[in-house]
């Protein structure tokens, strides 16, 4: 799964098609409904692009869940509330069972999204997947030059591919999301990407800057833009906006600054366990799909059902509401804003996953983000340097 950017979840998820709502057994009427599901079906993927947000030891994670399994994750989060499921990895379409799982999650009433690389995609895919009721297809590209996108894909056949699949996506009627993770190699291209995305139809373009989690964070130091470079692309992506929207064009570009320029922090998943449940190819359960590198025992779904994972279990309690912060979280007017702002981030940075993300001004350890602006200034890692994400590079991280 490539790092998207914004760590919200879509607010699609507020549109439920059929909202399912269940009376709540007393006490859990203060917890919000997991109106989101990502559906993470197997951390295998033919890329290995340096930015991914999966976790460092994928490699060493556990077996994946079978169909029956994944139908009945998808069940239950639908009688939860569940209104909206992506289908995300590593890269989705290496499940065979991928068609089925999108056929019943339709007819449950989810809006599903398949979120993908576009390698492994084929036209008759795309039918079949038509045909089971795919709402939704967001392809990622790595860069808008051919030789710098398939360098940071590892793969010298991926940019033809994203191509001939993005055309057969709109051939389709599909309203198309074009992804592109920007970071310190690619920004500065911003103009081409926005061409290159006008000349492909895409209907919305997330121009994305990489949030540090997982191999980005190992990487942030070689992706990290400056803030010279940041200012520029929002100023020429706010110009071709502009010129958009004058000649009544549909292309909608969606510009995501990295939280690493910001003095206030985001409101991340919107609140911990709030309305975001990722289930990751093992089937343990999390609140984002940052959080299994928390020093935190979360469950599995072959232990338990997401009704009790969801209201009862330690990990979706851990940081809900507001009784777990410490200053200065505790008495900060923006406290029920920002909720503190990322947990993940927070336990990267200092250790401690309690503590106010350091991207806030009023952290004590603001510092550490200003520290990584300052390097970013200094920075000349080159692309061949980034540490790809592949089983052999995990399996070396991960000491097995
Ligand atoms: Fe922000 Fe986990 S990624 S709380």
């Amino acid at each position: 799964m490539q790092s998207t950017g914004s760590n919200s979840p879509d607010e699609a998820a507020a549109q439920p098609r059929q909202a399912q709502q269940q009376a709540l057994p007393s006490g859990e009427e203060k917890i919000g409904l997991p109106l989101w599901l990502l559906a993470e079906l197997t951390y295998r993927c033919p890329l290995q692009c340096p930015y991914c947000s999966n976790p460092l030891d994928f490699a060493r994670q556990g077996a994946e869940l079978g169909t029956d399994e994944w139908l009945r994750v998808i069940s239950e989060a639908r009688q939860l509330g569940a209104a909206q499921i992506g289908f995300s990895g590593g890269e989705p379409l290496v499940r065979a069972d991928l068609a089925d799982l999108i056929g019943e999650s339709r007819r449950l009433g989810y809006y599903t999204n398949l979120i993908t690389s576009g390698i492994g995609l084929t036209e008759q895919k795309i039918a079949d997947f038509q045909r089971a009721g795919l709402d939704h297809i967001q392809i990622s590209f790595q860069s808008s030059d051919e030789q710098v996108n398939n360098m940071l894909a590892g793969s010298s056949k991926a940019f033809a591919q994203k191509l001939a699949m993005a055309r057969a996506v709109k051939a389709h009627d599909y309203p198309m999301v074009l992804n592109f993770v920007t970071h310190r190699h690619n920004i500065d291209h911003i103009d081409r990407i926005i061409e290159l995305c006008i000349a492909l139809e895409a209907d919305f373009v997330e121009l994305a800057t990489c949030q540090f989690y997982g191999w980005a964070y190992l990487n942030r130091e070689g992706l990290l833009p400056t803030r010279e470079q940041l200012e520029r692309a929002e100023r020429v992506t706010n110009e071709y906006r502009d010129r958009l929207a004058a000649e009544g064009h549909p292309c909608k570009l969606i510009f995501v600054m990295p939280d690493y320029y910001e003095e206030r922090p985001k409101p991340c998943m919107s609140g911990w366990g709030s309305l975001f449940l990722t289930v990751t190819p093992d089937g343990t359960a999390l609140p984002c799909h940052g959080a299994r590198q928390l020093p935190i025992a979360f469950p599995n779904v072959r232990d338990h059902d997401l009704r009790h994972i969801w209201y009862e279990s330690f990990g979706f309690n851990r940081f809900r509401g507001r009784d777990w912060m410490p200053e200065p979280c505790r008495s900060c007017s923006e406290k029920d804003k920002d909720f503190g702002g990322c947990r993940c981030q927070a336990f990267m940075l200092t250790g401690d996953a309690a503590n106010a993300d350091p991207v806030c001004g009023k952290s004590p350890h603001h510092g550490l983000i200003v520290d990584a602006r300052n390097e970013a200034l200094h920075a000349i890692q080159p692309i061949q340097q980034l540490v790809f994400r592949n089983d052999k590079n995990s399996c070396r991280i991960s000491g097995t």
